[in-house]
């Protein structure tokens, strides 16, 4: 049986799974290990030798439980140092249709990454969105049909070139191998969405501790991948700063008492809170509490709508309508603020598609964590979610291998 891990650095928590592949592809998870993040937030390293400390630490404890150590794993990548782009290109393959294979593909994805490098930053992921063959629109995998030009739209997703050697460089002082790097928000996706979502259109947030990562996907592959550095923690400080209370306190009355929609709480609830250098405990309304979450989670909303809007995206096109999950999204009242703040049908997203220990992984918190295990064979169009390092023609050519195993499997499966 494949092993295989994952590795999801967040603000408050590192989470490590493993899980093995059966014969059948499907994948059981037989070791988790969670700690507290210590020298890592808003995914970057802020003090290293902390990071490789809980990076060790949640190994361990996952290699522990599953009897077998990994040797490398796949990582995901959150940042506000991250950004994405559609570019589009076309080329002439022969005057006369011919069979078109990987090769072509590979040319306009290289033509695509070559034009969207920019100083500074690094592509961690390239997605063919939608093909055009000649004049066929609408074609998801032009592989074994004939045309003479092929035109594809390609999603590309860049990250800080720095913050990026320096999570590579934590992880692998750790003693593990990086099997592949990507958008951690493409895992939560993977772990949450529907195909179903996916082809009519979505918005997924995953709101953590210290980052909103966002995705949008539009006919079955993502249009818009972003992050805002703005999550639960943020609105734990708010109440921390605004009640005069420490932020261990907020965090406690956010989780037990907390509503993301004032006008729903009744104004005769009220809270003890102990202010700090007071000796008594006094009460407040709980609506207040209420309204302090609600303004910070319009400011996180605002900043999601921002980015949609400044691409020309309709919101009516949202169909599937919006998926929420991380840790904040389990905060009470959250699936109601959006849906009336969006104005779309919202849900809250746990990690589906798992089998083995599915009672502590299905939780939202973990769905970076299990994406990450499933976006190893996952293919779109294809093509795997990451197309790693293009700079690197060795690793291209791993890409490629691994993407007919997954085509391969993937045929199997659909035949089973
Ligand atoms: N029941 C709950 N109600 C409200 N908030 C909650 C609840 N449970 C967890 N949270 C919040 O979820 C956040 C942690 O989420 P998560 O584990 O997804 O973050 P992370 O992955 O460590 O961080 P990030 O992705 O932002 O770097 C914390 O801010 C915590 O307060
Ligand atoms: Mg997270």
């Amino acid at each position: 049986m494949k092993t295989i891990a994952s590795l999801d650095l967040g603000t408050s928590k590192i989470v490590a799974l493993i899980a093995e592949i059966d014969s059948y592809g499907d994948m059981h998870v037989i070791g988790i290990g969670e700690v507290p993040s210590k020298g890592i937030e808003k995914g970057q390293i802020t003090r290293f030798d902390s990071a490789v400390g809980s990076i060790l630490r949640a190994i361990k404890e996952a290699q522990e439980m599953a009897g077998v150590k990994p040797n490398s794993v796949n990582l995901g990548i959150s940042s506000p140092i991250l950004k994405s782009q559609n570019e589009k290109d076309t080329i002439n393959i022969s005057p006369q249709p011919v069979e078109i294979d990987e090769a072509q593909i590979d040319r306009i994805i290289e033509r695509t990454t070559t034009r969207a490098r920019e100083e500074g930053y690094e592509i961690i992921s390239a997605i063919p969105r939608k093909f055009i063959l000649d004049d066929q629109e609408g074609v998801l995998d032009p592989v074994g049909l004939l045309g003479s030009k092929l035109t594809a739209e390609v999603h590309l997703v860049k990250v800080g070139i720095s913050l990026l050697r320096n999570i590579e460089k934590a992880v692998t002082s750790s003693g593990l191998n990086i099997a592949g790097k990507y958008p951690s928000i493409m895992a939560s996706a993977e772990a949450v969405l529907t195909q179903e979502e996916k082809e009519e259109g979505s918005l997924l947030l995953d709101i953590g501790a210290g980052l909103t990562d966002f995705i949008l996907f539009m006919e079955g592959s993502p249009i818009l991948t972003g992050t805002i550095p703005m999550g639960g923690n943020s609105i734990t400080k708010d109440i921390a700063h605004f009640m005069k209370i420490t932020t261990e306190q907020a965090e406690r009355i956010k989780v037990e008492q907390g509503f993301a929609l004032s006008d729903l709480v009744n104004d005769s609830e009220k809270i003890k809170i102990k202010p700090r250098g007071e000796d008594k405990e006094t009460m407040v309304s709980k609506k207040s509490l209420s309204e302090v979450i609600q303004i910070r989670l319009e400011e996180i909303a605002d900043s999601v709508l921002g980015y949609i809007n400044a691409q020309g995206i309709n919101m009516s096109t949202i169909n599937a309508g919006l998926v929420l999950t991380g840790g904040s999204s389990k905060l009470a009242g959250i699936k109601e603020f959006f849906e009336r703040y969006m104005d779309l049908p919202t849900r809250i997203g746990n990690p589906t598609g798992i089998i083995g220990l599915k009672e502590r992984v299905q939780n939202p918190s973990y769905a970076t964590a299990v994406g990450l295990l499933k976006l190893k064979s996952r293919v779109v169009y294809g093509y795997p979610f990451s197309y790693q390092n293009v700079e690197n023609p060795m690793d291209k050519g791993k890409v490629k291998l691994a993407n007919w195993l997954d085509k391969i499997k993937s045929f199997f499966r659909e035949v089973l």
